[in-house]
């Protein structure tokens, strides 16, 4: 089993002080910041561009994953890998043909940040086993892309299973994430389905212990 990536999603930190919230995720073990970037589009709800990722890379060391939930992400993938992105994903299900998916993935590569491509829980994992070999992370998303705070839907566990198994067979060391509803329990069941990459918002910035929280989500995998 792959060691346990903790993500910590800014969307649910204190926006007043994003530097203390970023730096203090970073202290509490946090080996990335998710940043949950939205459009008001592709999703019903509208967060923040390329600014704020590249003041947040400016505040830690950690890499930053950054998480496109925007329609026509071929637009703005320069920006994002520009303003400081490590990691850089957006929906399968926003790029109509699968060679435009992989057009973008080979792009995200070619400027040296990792690729990722997300599906919301009611899409199927189909829409990139095609283009496995150009991916890094595959995003499963386990509640709707939009927003935080929602309850994990545990149906998505048989795409992470389906991914990973796809993986080992092709060869590909990608990684798997997980984003949505993740709490101590809900990480177990993502790490024993093959996740290795768990992004918890509410459950690690709406607490007073982000390090408990944070290892909670981490010891889900041993
Ligand atoms: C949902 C976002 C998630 C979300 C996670 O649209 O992509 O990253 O912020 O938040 P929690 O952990 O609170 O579900
Ligand atoms: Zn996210």
């Amino acid at each position: 089993m792959k060691k346990i990536l903790v993500a910590p999603s800014i969307l649910s930190a204190d926006f007043r002080s994003l530097e203390r919230e970023v730096k203090a995720a970073e202290d509490a073990g946090a080996d990335m910041i998710h940043c949950d970037v939205m459009d008001g589009h592709f999703v019903p709800n509208l967060t923040f561009g390329p600014f704020v990722v590249e003041a947040v890379k400016k505040c830690v060391s950690i890499p930053l994953d950054v998480h496109l939930m925007i329609s026509n992400p071929g637009k703005y993938i320069g920006n994002f890998c520009d303003a400081g992105a490590d990691i850089l994903s957006f929906h399968a299900e926003a790029v109509a043909e699968e060679a435009e998916r992989r057009t973008l993935l080979e792009s995200i590569r070619a400027r040296g940040v990792r690729s990722g491509i997300a599906v919301n829980p009611d899409i199927p994992v189909d829409l990139f086993i095609g283009v496995l070999d150009a991916v890094d992370m595959a995003v499963i998303m386990s509640v709707y892309a939009g927003f935080g705070g929602q309850k994990f839907i545990p149906d998505v566990l048989e795409k992470v299973r389906a991914i990973r198994q796809a993986a080992d067979k092709r060869g590909p060391d990608i990684d798997i994430q997980v984003d949505g509803g993740v709490n101590g329990e809900t990480a177990a069941l993502c790490a024993a389905a093959g996740a290795n990459v768990l992004v918890a918002g509410s459950y690690v910035f709406c607490s007073d212990n982000y390090a408990d929280r944070i290892s909670a989500v981490r010891g889900g995998g041993q």
